[in-house]
């Protein structure tokens, strides 16, 4: 059932909040955790509907997973230790935890059912399978129209490739490197643009062997050496900066606010947001950098601040793809016009993020108009919003950036659904109410 939310014009925001750890890095530790040999011990994982989803998966796939003194504890299998499971795996709203998914169990001699929920089951899953067909995944899939549900069948002999990923991708990234680990030799993946970049980082800090080059203009290439073994870790998971975006827009468009967000993961493959925003004028004081379980985090102050309109290339488009709506809807609060170019990821996100913001914008009252792959919102410094009815299309992010920009709007804004919110983060309502913000 769909649960409507209206936000109203609030007071300033005020305090300091945590939000939940990050979406990429749990599904991440879950999934290392359950190919991994020993015990791997997960402080602030992400208790949210996408990653139960993973960890439900794990389980049925034999990993151990289990609440322990405050964290989650994960008892893997080993590389190539999976078995199969007795059902379907479902994985309800996540296209991380799938198309990860896809490439973890490539390399098992099995056959496993995919599949999730209407808005998953309408996302290209081709991408996935291109580079792990080429390397012996077998699939009932629709040659050039993949979606889930999809049976697969994995094997011991999986081939090692050289990909040039067609778009810059973590996810693709990622579930070739995890099939890689499988295959013998070495499995190399080119990105146009650099992606985020947990998968490396956690693979090798769990032992495997991994080599990445710049190839220029900003282009990478990862390396890992096949008949990899994992061993166990304790990973403290930092808090999830396309949760924190949320909170930071918030405060820096409602008048004489003053928050700090704790531990927010400050990796620079995730960082187009706050670079963009700081372009815009805003107010944002970095607080006790530190590293934590190998991520850069950090506190971040935020005050309310005058914003200008902005240009925002596309080559920072994969250090911010999920933060586009946000900074979409506080665009509309900045003075001039903000042009996000390269956008045409968005269309493949949970919903088609890029009409659906823009439909939601002049649904507001907002001047917002999409321009090939690129977005447009001319900013006049302040939304008379009014009444309006956002459509979230069963999009968690859509909803939250609608939510938040009705808070500094003259007038509320109703979402017509809040439910997927729990896919990504649970406390959503209950953090920003916390600082000052007002919802019926
Ligand atoms: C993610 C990668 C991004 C992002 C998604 C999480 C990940 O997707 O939009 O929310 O954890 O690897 P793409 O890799 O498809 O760009």
């Amino acid at each position: 059932m769909k649960q409507p939310l209206t936000a109203s014009p609030s007071a300033a925001l005020s305090g300091r909040i945590r939000v939940p750890g990050d979406k990429s890095i749990s599904h991440r530790a879950l999934i290392l955790g359950a190919l991994a040999i020993g015990i791997t011990r997960i402080e602030g994982l992400l208790e949210a509907g996408d990653v139960m989803a993973t960890a439900k998966a794990m389980q049925a796939l034999g990993a151990e997973v289990e609440r322990s003194n405050g964290a989650v504890a994960v008892k893997g299998q080993g590389v190539g230790g999976l078995r199969a499971p007795s059902a379907p795996l479902d994985f309800g709203n996540s296209g991380t935890g799938s198309r990860l998914m896809l490439g973890a169990i490539a390399g098992h001699d099995m056959q496993v059912e995919f599949t999730g929920d209407a808005s998953l089951c309408r996302r290209p899953m081709e991408r996935v399978l291109a580079p792990l067909t080429a390397m012996g995944l077998q699939s009932d899939a629709d040659q050039d129209h993949a979606t889930l549900p999809l049976v697969v069948r994995g094997t011991h002999d999986l081939l090692p490739i050289v990909y040039g990923l067609p778009v810059p991708s973590a996810q693709v990234k990622s579930a070739v490197l995890l099939a890689g680990m499988h295959a013998p030799g070495r499995t190399t993946v080119v990105e146009p643009l650099a992606s985020r970049d947990h998968t490396e980082r956690m693979l090798g800090y769990f032992g495997a062997e991994l080599i990445a080059e710049d190839r220029g203009e900003g282009a990478r290439a990862v390396t890992i050496c096949g008949d990899a073994e994992l061993y166990g870790a304790s990973i403290a998971v930092p808090g999830d900066p396309s949760s924190a975006a949320f909170m930071i827009a918030a405060a820096l468009i409602s008048p004489r606010s003053d928050i700090v967000v704790e531990n927010v993961l400050l990796n620079p493959t995730r960082s187009g947001f706050i670079d963009t925003l700081r372009t815009m004028g805003a107010d944002i004081e970095l607080l006790d950098h530190r590293f934590e379980g190998g991520e850069p985090v950090g506190d971040l102050r935020v005050r309310s601040s005058a914003l200008k309109g902005v240009h925002v290339p596309p080559e920072r488009a994969p250090s911010m793809i999920d933060e586009y709506p946000v900074l979409a809807c506080l665009a509309a609060f900045a003075e001039g016009e903000t042009r996000m170019q390269g956008l045409a990821e968005l269309k493949v996100k949970e919903s088609d993020r890029l009409s659906a913001t823009a439909a939601g914008l002049v649904a507001c009252g907002v001047a917002a108009r999409v321009e090939g792959d690129d977005l447009i919102v001319e900013g006049r410094g302040a939304v008379a919003g009014g009444g309006s009815m956002v459509e979230t299309h069963m999009d968690h992010r859509i909803a939250m950036a609608f939510l938040t920009l009705g808070l500094a709007a003259r007038k509320p804004v109703t979402v017509d659904d809040t439910s997927m919110i729990a896919t990504s983060f649970p406390g959503f309502i209950t953090l920003m109410t916390k600082l000052g913000a007002t919802f019926s």
